[in-house]
C-alpha cells in the first residue's frame, strides 16, 4: 500500500470508529448518534473547496454536517452569500452560533440542529460536506434531484460511481487532502420528440436517451432513420451533442438546450461549410420514460 493510500486508510478507519461513539458529553442525555465525527476541515482544505464552489451572488450554501461552523462562516463571510448549517450535535450548534457571532456574518447565516438525511436542503445552491464515504453514498439519491447545475464539493471522500467532475489535493501539515467537485446533472434518461426542418420537409425526431450520472449515450431518430450518439456529457442542465446528417458527408446537426424538467427547450443548427441554418430545438419527455440515472 503507497504510503498516501496508507495514511488515508487510517484517518478513515478513525473516522469510523468515532462514528460509533456518541457525541460529546453534554449529549448523554440527549444520546445524540452521530454518523460521523466532528472532525474540522482545515482552513486550507476551505480555501480549496470554496473556489471550487465558485460563489456568486444569489447563491445559497448548505453544509451538511456543519462542526463548528467554519465553511459556512467563511462563504457568508468572503461572498456575502447566505449559508446554512445543518448538525444533528447541538453542542456544534451553539458552537456555530456563537462563532458566525465573533465573525459578525450572524445576519447571513442560519445554524439547524437536524439529522442531514431528514433535514431539507432542496434550496441550495451549493453543498459542502465532509461526512464518509458510506454517507455520502446515502445522500447521493437526494443530491442527484436537486436543481441540475448545484455544485457539490466533498472534502476527502468521493461518491463512488458517480465520478467527480473535477478533484484536487492539498496537503496540510504533511497530511493530505482531497477535495472533490460534482455538478449535479439534468436527469434526461427516456424518449424525447420534437419536429424540426429537414430539406424543406417537417422531420419527427426522437431521442432515446441512457443515462448514468453526468454521461449518457443515445439512439438519435430522424424520421426512419437512426444515429448513434456516442457517450456525452450533460453538464448541469445544459445538453449539447451534435450528428452526421445521414446520407451527407459533412452536414453537421448541432443540438443545444437546457433542460427543465419534462422539457428541452434550445436551438438545432445545421453547419455546411461556413453556413449556418438555425431552429427552435423543443423536445419534450414521453410521460412515463425518465428513470434513475444512478448505477
Ligand atoms: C467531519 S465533521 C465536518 C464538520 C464541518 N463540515 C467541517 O468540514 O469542518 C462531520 C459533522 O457531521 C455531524 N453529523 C454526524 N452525523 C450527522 C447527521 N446524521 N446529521 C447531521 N449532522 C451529522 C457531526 O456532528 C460533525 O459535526
Amino acid at each position: 500500500m503507497g504510503k498516501l493510500k496508507k495514511s488515508l486508510f487510517i484517518f478513515y478507519c478513525l473516522m469510523l470508529l468515532l462514528a460509533g461513539l456518541p457525541a460529546g458529553q453534554s449529549l448523554l442525555a440527549q444520546e445524540v448518534r452521530l454518523d460521523v465525527p466532528f472532525v474540522p476541515t482545515p482552513y486550507e482544505v476551505i480555501e480549496d473547496m470554496l473556489r471550487f464552489a465558485d460563489l456568486k451572488k444569489g447563491d445559497i450554501l448548505y453544509d451538511l454536517g456543519c462542526g463548528d461552523g467554519r465553511i459556512v462562516i467563511e462563504a457568508a463571510r468572503r461572498a456575502g452569500i447566505r449559508a446554512v448549517g445543518i448538525d444533528i450535535d447541538p453542542e456544534r450548534i451553539r458552537e456555530s452560533r456563537e462563532n458566525a457571532r465573533i465573525a459578525g456574518v450572524e445576519n447571513l447565516v442560519e445554524f439547524r440542529q437536524a439529522n442531514i438525511f431528514e433535514a431539507d436542503f432542496s434550496e441550495a445552491t451549493v453543498v459542502t460536506m465532509y461526512l464518509l464515504p458510506d454517507v455520502n453514498i446515502r445522500l447521493r439519491p437526494t443530491i442527484l434531484k436537486l436543481r441540475p447545475g448545484t455544485r457539490i464539493v466533498s472534502h476527502q471522500f468521493d461518491m463512488d460511481e458517480w465520478q467527480a467532475d473535477r478533484m484536487t489535493y492539498v496537503s496540510v501539515d504533511l497530511y493530505p487532502h482531497t477535495v472533490f467537485l460534482w455538478i449535479v446533472p439534468a436527469n434526461i434518461s427516456g424518449i424525447w420528440d420534437w419536429s424540426l426542418n429537414l430539406n424543406q420537409k417537417k422531420t419527427d425526431c426522437r431521442l432515446e436517451v441512457n443515462q448514468a450520472y453526468q454521461f449518457f449515450t443515445g439512439k438519435l431518430y430522424l424520421g426512419e432513420q437512426f444515429i448513434d450518439i456516442p457517450e456525452t456529457r450533460v453538464e448541469g442542465p445544459k445538453v449539447e451533442f451534435s450528428v452526421i446528417l445521414p446520407g451527407t458527408a459533412e452536414t453537421e446537426l448541432v443540438f443545444s438546450g437546457q433542460a427543465d424538467g419534462e422539457q428541452i427547450t434550445g436551438t438545432a443548427t445545421l453547419v455546411q461549410g461556413k453556413k449556418n441554418a438555425r431552429q427552435t430545438w423543443k423536445a419534450v419527455r414521453r410521460p412515463g420514460t425518465a428513470g434513475s440515472i444512478e448505477r
